[in-house]
């Protein structure tokens, strides 16, 4: 190890399949954001509004495959792919670390979001088709990849969870 590391998270490359383009944002409920479709700039660190998205509600639940609990969330990240970007670089192996790439950034949000206390899940169940839809992708050159939810966690469900810690300690489970 002579050389310091370019990025403070673990990374493929500057060709990442998933950056910069890849992070999409579904803004639901933050203050001061309107709700709709964001792209993450990260060489600026800035938000860039895209579109609204018609039912919102509806439409990213429909995406998630129904999975309501998850599309309550204030902000779903969906990261999308750009294979290219990873196989002129990796050949046969671009998909295996574009893979690991996505989970190393799934990661990283688990820890941001730890440690300003939300919540957040990893969600592989997705429809492909409505999220390439929302997001403008054309489901080819680029593709919705990964999904993580993230939002406020009420203090009635922190109560539940610690009594599921106990439970599962009590039970030596
Ligand atoms: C890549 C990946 C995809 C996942 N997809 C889903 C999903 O679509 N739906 C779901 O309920 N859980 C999914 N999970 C699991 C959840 O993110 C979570 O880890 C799991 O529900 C266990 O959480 P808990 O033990 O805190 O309840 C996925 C996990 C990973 C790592």
């Amino acid at each position: 190890m002579n050389k310091p590391s370019n990025y403070e998270n673990v990374s493929i490359g500057e060709f990442t399949p998933v950056a910069p383009g890849g992070h999409h944002l579904i803004i639901r409920k933050v203050d001061g954001l309107k709700p709709g479709a964001y792209h993450y700039l990260p060489m600026d660190h800035q938000l860039e509004f895209l579109h609204e998205i018609e039912n919102l509600d509806e439409t990213v639940n429909e995406s998630l495959c129904g999975q309501s609990w998850a599309a309550k969330a204030n902000v779903l990240f969906y990261w999308s792919m750009v294979p290219y970007r990873a196989e002129w670089r990796y050949g046969i192996y671009a998909h295996r670390v574009a893979l690991m790439d996505a989970g190393h950034m799934a990661e990283n949000l688990y820890l941001a979001c730890t440690g300003i206390g939300l919540g957040c899940c990893a969600i592989g169940a997705f429809q492909d088709e409505l999220c390439n839809k929302m997001l403008t992708l054309d489901g080819e050159e680029e593709f919705a990849l990964y999904v993580v939810p993230v939002g406020t966690v009420r203090s009635c469900d922190k109560a539940e969870e610690q009594s599921f810690y106990k439970f599962v300690e009590e039970e030596g489970l």
